[in-house]
Formats: C-alpha cells, sequence, structure tokens
C-alpha cells in the first residue's frame, strides 16, 4: 500500500480540527516546547518510510521509553517478571497512587508509572550499569547510535516528581522494591528523558510489528512469545485510562507519553509515530489519537 496520499490526504481532514488539551507542564522543561508541533512518521518492515511534517525532530518520549524497559526486563526475568508487577489495566491516572495501596504494593501493570518504576528496580537488579548498559539496549533495537538521555528533562522532573518518589516508597514498604530507592528514581526519570524524532521511534518499534526481531539487521531481540504479549500490554494498558477508548477509535497496540507522542504497531506490516505536543485529560495527545483514527479507518489497518 502507498500509504503518502493517505497520510496527506488525513492530515488535510485536520485542517480545521479543534486541537484542544494543554502540553504537560508539570515538568518545567516540557512546558518550553512549541504546541504546534505535529509530525508522523512510518515505517513498514519492508523499510518502506513515510514521513509528514516535524518528523525529524526530536522530542523527549516520556512513557514511550517504559514499553523498551519492559521488554529488556522481559527478556531477563522471563516470567517470574509477573510476581513483581501484573498485566491488567488500570482504569486510573498514570500516576495513581490509590490502586497500588490496594493491591498490596504490585503495580497493575508495567507501563503505569508504578509498575515502570519496579521494572527499573529489576533491571538494576541485573545489569552492571543500567543507565549505560540500557540506552546500549536502545541504540541495539533502533539500529541509531545517537539515541540517548536529556540530562535538562531528567533533572527538571525530579524536581517535581513527589507522586513518583511516592510510589516507590508505597512498594518498598510492601518489599516490591529491592534497590536503593535514588538509584532507582534517576535511573526512572533518564528513562523518561530520552529522545527520538517520529522516525527513529517507528524504527525502533518496528520489531514488535514483525514477532520480536528487527527487520533491518534480522536480529531477534525477544522471542516471538514476548513479542506477542508486549503487544497485548500495549493494547490493554498503553493509553493509561484511556486504553478502551483508544482501541475502540485506533483500534491497535500502541504506547503514549506526556511529552505528545504516540507510536502505535500494525502486526506483520508497519510502525508509526505521531508527535503533536496538546495533551487531553487523560494525557495522550489529542491530535495524535485523532489522525490516528482517521489513518487506521482509511487505511483499514486496525487489528479488529
Ligand atoms: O513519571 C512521569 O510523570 C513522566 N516522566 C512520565 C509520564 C508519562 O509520559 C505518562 N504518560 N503519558
Amino acid at each position: 500500500m502507498n500509504y503518502k496520499p493517505i497520510i496527506a490526504r488525513v492530515v488535510k481532514q485536520l485542517e480545521n480540527f479543534n486541537n484542544c488539551g494543554e502540553v504537560a507542564d508539570y515538568i518545567s522543561e516540557l512546558r518550553l516546547v512549541d504546541p504546534h508541533k505535529f509530525g508522523i512518521h512510518l515505517t513498514t518492515i519492508k523499510n518502506k518510510q513515510y514521513s509528514f511534517g516535524d518528523a525529524h525532530e526530536k522530542f523527549s518520549i516520556q512513557s514511550i521509553a517504559k514499553v523498551l524497559s519492559l521488554v529488556l526486563a522481559f527478556k531477563l526475568e522471563n516470567n517470574h517478571l509477573w510476581k513483581r508487577v501484573g498485566v491488567e489495566p488500570s482504569g486510573t491516572s498514570f500516576n495513581s497512587l490509590a490502586q497500588l495501596e490496594l493491591d498490596g504494593g504490585i503495580p497493575r501493570n508495567p507501563l503505569i508509572n508504578s509498575g515502570a518504576i519496579v521494572i527499573c528496580d529489576v533491571l538494576i537488579s541485573h545489569l552492571k550499569n543500567p543507565k549505560k548498559d540500557f540506552i546500549e539496549f536502545v541504540r541495539k533495537v533502533s539500529g541509531i547510535e545517537t539515541i540517548d538521555y536529556c540530562p535538562r528533562i531528567a533533572e527538571s522532573e525530579k524536581l517535581t516528581g513527589y507522586r513518583n518518589t511516592a510510589l516507590v516508597n508505597l512498594m518498598k514498604a510492601y518489599n516490591n522494591i529491592h534497590n536503593d530507592i535514588d538509584e532507582i528514581m534517576d535511573f526512572y526519570f533518564n528513562l523518561c528523558s530520552i529522545e527520538m524524532t517520529c522516525q527513529e521511534l517507528s524504527q525502533t518499534f518496528l520489531f514488535l510489528a514483525n514477532h520480536g526481531i528487527c527487520p533491518a539487521t534480522q536480529e531477534k531481540i525477544i522471542s516471538k512469545s514476548k513479542s506477542k504479549r508486549i503487544n497485548a500490554i500495549m493494547q490493554s494498558c498503553g493509553f493509561y485510562d484511556e486504553a478502551g477508548e483508544f482501541a475502540f477509535k485506533v483500534g491497535l497496540p500502541g504506547k503514549s507519553g506526556v511529552g505528545g507522542g504516540i507510536v502505535a504497531i500494525y502486526p506483520h506490516k508497519y510502525s508509526i509515530a505521531v508527535w503533536s505536543p496538546k495533551l487531553n485529560k487523560k494525557g495522550n495527545s489529542t491530535k495524535g489519537v485523532q489522525f490516528l483514527e482517521l489513518f487506521t479507518t482509511e487505511t483499514q489497518t486496525s487489528i479488529f
């Protein structure tokens, strides 16, 4: 399929779209981003590339990185991982504390903040030099050597990370945290600070559209079965308390971040990344969700 005219058509349909919402402002560095940025990039598993707008500008991928840390932790721990974190949708906001208390310190899933913090703890237990080893893993998966953390964003987030600090302490009280809290939080904030362009993001996630194998290098990142499970978790938990709505409207496994990015996978065919910084009330990109809804409808590429 030639996606180029379809992307152009959908972008045109969005010309008068009321892009309401706000740029995430609880992290002061994110407040500085131009709210009108709009980028799209689709990469097929046969390496066809389709770009629009600000697709080659770096942005903070934020929670999208939680999928990559989950992939590495699942690879290292296999099914033991699920003793520490669940696989159920949360139905609550990404930084909710209430549910964690009710569930005895076991996060509902690895893509909400509490779950991602446990995953950081797991990785610290396994990796010699967690920040360095993790970014090298991301570079290997993406095939892009220049992908990196943004220290400015990580520091900025540390200044306002009170809820995340509360989450890690609550889990420590329930014996679900094993390493030093400061080290875990430093790793977590750095994880969230990774920057990529839409092009890099869609390329990085392509292995999940291809049974866990990077199409460009044929390198196996994870097994077919694990790749299926990561996609299932993205489908049910990738958009916090809007996961149902995203499945309803777009119908693809994916993940959002408060930087305004969304990545979504159409198994066996493509990975698509969209970036538009204004967020709806649930913390997902308003225009990004709308674009993907129209795009999967036009191309009939929903998994349902
Ligand atoms: O923990 C936080 O608040 C952020 N660094 C990550 C949040 C995020 O992207 C949640 N997303 N939609």
